[in-house]
């Protein structure tokens, strides 16, 4: 049987917050990371066509790299076109990164809590379907900024990202009801949690910062054998990006990350 790799896939470079929890449960794995940077940013793309690219870039993608796996590290990308891709390509068993609004609805003591995330993820009605199943209890206030996920790949590639810029996207996340306030902020942006120490510092109050990235590394692990310790080195991990021309600051943190760009 060969060495069949998991595959991971985002717009962008915030597939990597995934990616890095799916390593730590997950080691003996091997990975190929995909940024589809020619498409970035997915938030503001009319519904047909982003949902077109995606499952014609998977096509090509599944019979590339045959994964044993697909993990949609995307927001964005899933609540659009999970069900299309799961239905395109049976084979391939897919998990995907949707909003823990289910999560943040169990831990919240306020009953606020807010969903940070593109302008896409909060139009979709995938999100007010998880809101109306899973947190019908709690006032969700759904918060879409056009900027942050830019931000966030500048940030990694340490670029400098203004403050009051950040502190203005961020500003519509904290609600106050009388003696009630957000308690809970669901990052739903795989690109947000690079930027959850600038959140931090800039936050009017504290609250709680929830990344599913962990979650979603125990799911897929969960839907794997483990695997055998195979004595020689695994092949190295690889990163593709669809514009086929990252940047060099891009190239440097694929590097760092222990990804070789093909
Ligand atoms: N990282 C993606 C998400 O989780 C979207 C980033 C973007 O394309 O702007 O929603």
């Amino acid at each position: 049987m060969p060495d069949r790799p998991i595959l991971v896939f985002d717009s962008g470079i915030g597939g990597l917050t995934v990616l890095r929890e799916v390593r730590v449960l997950m080691p003996e794995r091997r990975f190929v990371y995909v940024a589809d940077d020619a498409g970035f940013s997915y938030g503001d793309w009319e519904e047909d066509a982003l949902r077109a690219r995606i499952v014609s870039l998977f096509r090509e993608l599944l019979r590339e790299h045959a994964p044993e796996l697909a993990i949609i590290a995307c927001n964005t990308a899933t609540t659009l076109v999970l069900s299309d891709l799961r239905e395109a390509f049976p084979e391939t068993p897919f998990v995907g990164t949707v909003p823990a609004i289910k999560p943040a609805a169990e831990r919240t003591r306020s009953g606020l809590v807010s969903v940070l995330a593109t302008p896409g993820t909060v139009r979709r009605a995938y999100t007010r379907d998880l809101i109306d199943s899973f947190a019908s209890q709690c006032e969700v206030n759904l918060v879409g900024s056009k900027t942050l996920s830019t931000h966030a790949e500048r940030h990694i590639r340490q670029e400098a990202v203004p403050d009051d810029e950040i502190r203005a996207e961020i500003a519509p996340c904290f609600v106050e009801d009388g003696d009630r306030h957000t308690d809970i902020v669901v990052l739903a942006c795989t690109h947000y949690p690079f930027l959850a120490n600038v959140f931090r510092r800039l936050a009017p109050w504290p609250v709680d910062w929830l990344d599913p990235a962990e979650a979603i590394a125990r799911h897929a692990a969960s839907l794997l054998e483990p695997k055998a310790e195979s004595g020689s080195a695994p092949d190295e991990d690889i990163a593709r990006f669809t514009s086929g021309a990252p940047d060099f600051a891009t190239r440097r943190l694929m590097q760092s990350f222990g990804l070789a760009i093909v």
